[in-house]
């Protein structure tokens, strides 16, 4: 009898044979291939979102001003094609129009998870179709969330803790101080440490810099404790020195986009794009599509192991799922076919209640006609009664009449007789 997993054995070489050029393989291959990377940016309207874009990838993303009368809040992603020396990244950047501008705020987080869980969705209809095309799959999970805080140096809105609090198991949130130019230094401080308790005692989990990596843990660890980033957006050149630099300025001096002392614009661009994009876009994976696969797979009754830890079948899953699924089609059919009986039992009946209530009618209708066609032959009979009495009253008359004539035509004749005597 084999051994079904005998353990390795290590050998050591006899001299270079070559396989370990495979980072480098894989390197070529991803190079090839491309990034893509996706931003969701959160914050009200005019809070600097498209300013801080700009700046962060020093280009001109053309985007259109929102207005304050959305009905609602829109998602508006845009996809570029950028190109650092041979890295070719397609960077998508979605906006959440219109976020805060509503009266009634209490579903303003709703369209951005669902845009969130339609990109997963999307993932995983292609994972799971027979034939898989990930490798050209233009991605479009989103892999942060830049959550714009509003520099009130006072404290959170509800709205931006319960927005948080929604996307935090789908998304990377980086928490970020937008305008920080209109927050005085000692504030600023504040405000930040007023955040941060705050959403730990909400339990909002925001995302932590990976500090397992050795290459990167001691500055992922010490700008840990800078969250959340207080940044100034600007895509003006103001000359400081003999330098062209961005910068804000106003009439008591400028505001330096990338110095440190101003503003933490350089410690977010570090952070998000040049050590932790690779991390970001793996834990989109990794965690929360992760996540939103296994609830979505478990939903489709599928299971790792049943309740006897049997290992999972996709063939009997399937097979139940398909049996279970035939079963209700048969009862709906059969609550259709009941449900259509009825009716024609229901209509039936109407019509024969219709035909009773006609029926009475029609009889009621009978009695008032006869009633009436025996008035009319009483009144006939009468007239034609009032007729044959004035008939012979009138031949009573006439025979009066000619006999009245006669009589007076006799009598002159008899009185000339009289004269000629
Ligand atoms: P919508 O897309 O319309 O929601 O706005 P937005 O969030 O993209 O803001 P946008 O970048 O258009 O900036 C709005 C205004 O704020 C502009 O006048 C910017 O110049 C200004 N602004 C942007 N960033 C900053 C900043 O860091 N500090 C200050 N003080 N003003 C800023
Ligand atoms: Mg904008």
């Amino acid at each position: 009898v084999q051994n079904a997993d005998p353990e390795p054995r290590s050998l050591s070489l006899g001299g270079h044979v070559g396989f370990d050029s495979l980072p480098d393989q894989l390197v070529s291959k991803s190079v090839t291939q491309g990034f893509s990377f996706n931003i969701l940016c959160v914050g009200e309207t005019g809070i600097g979102k498209s300013t801080l874009m700009n700046t962060l990838f020093n280009t001109t993303f053309e985007t259109e001003e929102a207005s304050h009368h959305e009905e609602c809040v829109r998602l508006r992603p845009q996809t570029y094609d950028l190109q650092e020396s041979n890295v070719q990244l397609k960077l998508t950047i979605v906006d959440a129009v219109g976020f805060g501008d509503q009266i009634n705020k209490d579903e303003s987080y709703r369209p951005i998870v669902d845009y969130i869980d339609a990109q997963f969705e999307n993932y995983l209809q292609e994972e799971l179709k027979i034939r898989r095309s990930l490798f050209d799959y233009h991605d479009t999970r989103i892999h942060v969330c830049l959550y714009f805080i509003t520099p009130t140096g006072h404290s959170l809105k509800s709205l931006d803790l319960v927005t948080m609090k929604k996307l935090d198991s789908k998304v990377n949130i980086i928490p970020i101080i937008a305008k920080a130019d209109t927050i005085s230094k000692s504030e600023l401080h504040k405000f930040k440490i007023k955040i941060m308790g705050e959403l730990v005692s909400n339990g909002v989990q925001i995302y932590q810099f990976p500090t397992d990596d050795e290459a990167v843990a001691e500055i992922n660890a010490v700008m840990n404790a800078h969250l959340p980033f207080a940044v100034v957006g600007s895509t003006e050149e103001v000359k400081v020195g003999n330098k062209l630099v961005r910068a804000r300025q106003y009439p008591w001096g400028v505001v330096q986009v990338e110095n440190e002392n101003h503003c933490d614009f350089v410690k977010l661009r570090e952070m998000l794009i040049r050590v932790n994009m690779e991390d970001l876009r793996e834990q989109t994976h990794s965690r929360h599509y992760e996540l939103y696969r296994r609830c979505k797979l478990e939903e489709m009754g599928f299971q790792d192991s049943d309740g006897d830890s049997q290992p999972f079948s996709l063939q009997e899953t399937y097979e139940a799922k398909r049996k279970e699924f035939l079963s209700e089609l048969q009862r709906k059919e059969e609550e259709m076919r009941q449900m259509f009986v009825n009716k024609v039992k229901e209509t039936e009946l109407e019509l024969k209640e219709k035909e009773r209530e006609l029926q009475e009618k029609f009889e009621h209708l009978k009695r008032i006609h006869q009633e009436e066609k025996r008035k009319v032959e009483e009144k006939r009979r009468e007239l034609e009664e009032e007729t044959s009495a004035f008939n012979c009253r009138k031949a009573a008359m006439e025979a009066l009449q000619s006999q009245a004539l006669h009589a007076t035509s006799q009598q002159p004749l008899r009185k000339d007789k009289d004269k000629k005597k």
